[in-house]
């Protein structure tokens, strides 16, 4: 056994008790009712920096949420890792579907986790991945096994768009600057078939509101003669995808990078089952635009879904009323290519374009993000590599992503570096929904494969 798989196996259960304080801590950044919760847990993670090593560690205030920065830096001529994550978590809303209470971590045995997943909102999103690399600093720094400069940088605002980050990466250019960004906030194909996230889509959010009448009225007086905002606001959403599921924004398609089909039979290559996709998400069938597979429509073909629709009545029992208003929250997953910020000027343009006369519509736009992709020849991408081929005997398969992080765009133009995504998480874990776990293997995994990224990258870098 190597020391590093010994250290882990040695120290496991400490490792996991300490997961399970921060996971008891519900660092929701949505809901301002835990804001006392998201600054006790900015300081746990200062706390647990400090234990592990880095040596000097702040909490640096924000207009928002502080971020946690940290450093341990051993030579100015050796490269510097700056590893990125974030400690606020979703809401856990709807909790009477939660089979534990949400932040009282658990570890139950799962089909895809025969050893143990750790059960608790943010446990794989991200407070599991991102102390994956609190615990791999600690090993290295008691085992003298640095073998460069790194840098943490965790957030507590990534659940609401990171609102305060680019000022604060804008306003410590100087001080994050680095070689590399190591991020564990994604996902990986299974256990037994590792992979590293080499694109992230972008956002763009929306919100839109259809007025008609200026009170709610009886359906039965006005019935008929009157425009409906919800009926109206379900025809105006229905418009926006065609028979082929192809958005019809005028525009949208326009600047999508197309892979070629070289690329896209590299991609095919990925173990995938749709019977295995269906029969977990219990489908009758699969949807999505024409001419492309489910990975390639979850990866490299944007989407826009409805993400919540409300309006009316919607109590027990029925009540007879034509709302005054209805409302939809409208989300854009974009791929390299296209702009956010022109995507949601053409949303709204061509939104509000589909309103008859009516009604009256309202469009705002919350927060968006850019596209990111990630080259396979980059000494961090062939660093990431060859830690998965040692710790997973097996050569990782690269693998676009749906998510966004919509913060690492900004990191490539503001600190000029790359991010590597060693996400270790799967599908499967429930991420933004009940019962969000994580498994004991991949936390451990990930604790083990971290230090040899550090490794290969030093030396690849010095090549
Ligand atoms: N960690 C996720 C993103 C993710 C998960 C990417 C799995 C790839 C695979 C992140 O915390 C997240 O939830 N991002 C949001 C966007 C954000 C602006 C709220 C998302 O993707 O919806
Ligand atoms: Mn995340
Ligand atoms: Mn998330």
């Amino acid at each position: 056994m190597t020391n590093r798989k010994q250290y882990i196996e040695n120290h496991k259960d400490r490792f996991l008790s300490e997961l399970f304080t921060l996971l008891e801590i519900p660092s929701i950044s949505a809901d301002s009712a835990f804001n006392q919760d998201v600054l006790d847990t900015a300081q746990l993670v200062k706390q647990s920096l400090e234990a592990a090593g880095c040596d000097s560690v702040e909490i640096c205030e924000t207009p928002g949420y502080p971020v946690i920065y940290g450093e341990k830096l051993i030579n100015t001529n050796l490269p510097t890792i700056l590893v990125y994550g974030h400690y606020d978590v979703q809401p856990a809303d709807p909790i009477e579907l939660w089979t534990s209470p949400p932040f009282q971590p658990v570890i139950k045995k799962t089909e895809t986790h025969p050893e143990g997943a750790i059960f608790a909102r943010g446990a794989c999103d991200d407070k599991g991945q991102m102390y994956m690399h609190v615990k791999a600093l600690e090993y290295m720094v008691q085992n003298n096994e640095l073998p460069c400069n790194v840098k943490f940088m965790i957030e507590g605002e990534e659940e609401i768009g990171s609102p305060s980050l680019e000022w604060f990466v804008k306003k410590h250019k100087e001080k994050l600057k680095n070689d590399i960004i190591l991020i564990s906030d994604t996902g990986m194909i299974s256990n037994t078939q590792p992979s590293i996230t080499t694109g992230l889509r972008g956002l763009s959010y929306m919100e839109v509101t259809v007025t008609g009448p200026n009170r709610d009225l009886h359906s039965g007086l006005y019935g008929g003669a009157v425009a409906n905002p919800i009926n109206i606001l379900t025809q105006m959403i229905a418009a926006l995808q065609d028979e082929n599921n192809r958005v019809t924004i005028p525009g949208f398609y326009d600047n999508v990078e197309e892979l070629s089909l070289e690329e896209r039979a590299e991609m095919a290559k990925a173990p995938f089952s749709l019977d295995a996709y269906k029969n977990a998400l219990n489908l009758g069938d699969i949807h999505g635009e024409k001419g492309y597979t489910t990975n390639e429509r979850n990866s490299i073909r944007p989407s826009l879904d409805v993400n919540g629709i409300w309006g009316g009545y919607t109590g027990e029992g029925a009540k007879t009323v034509i709302a005054s208003q209805a409302h939809a929250k409208i989300s854009m997953r974009l791929v390299p290519g296209q702009n956010h910020e022109h995507i949601s000027k053409l949303f709204t343009e061509y939104f509000t374009s589909l309103a008859p006369a009516s009604v009256k519509v309202k469009v705002t736009s919350h927060h968006g993000g850019h596209p990111y992709v990630t080259p396979t020849d980059n000494i961090g991408y062939l660093a990431a590599k060859k830690a998965y081929q040692e710790t997973f005997e097996t050569t990782p398969i690269p693998q676009r992503s749906g998510g966004s992080i919509p913060i690492v765009a900004l990191f490539e133009n503001e600190l000029e570096s790359k991010s590597i995504l060693m996400g270790f998480g799967l599908d499967s874990d429930a991420i933004h929904s009940p019962n969000e776990h994580f498994g004991v293997f991949n936390f451990l995994k990930g604790i083990e494969t971290i230090p040899l990224f550090y490794k290969y990258f030093t030396e690849l870098s010095q090549k």
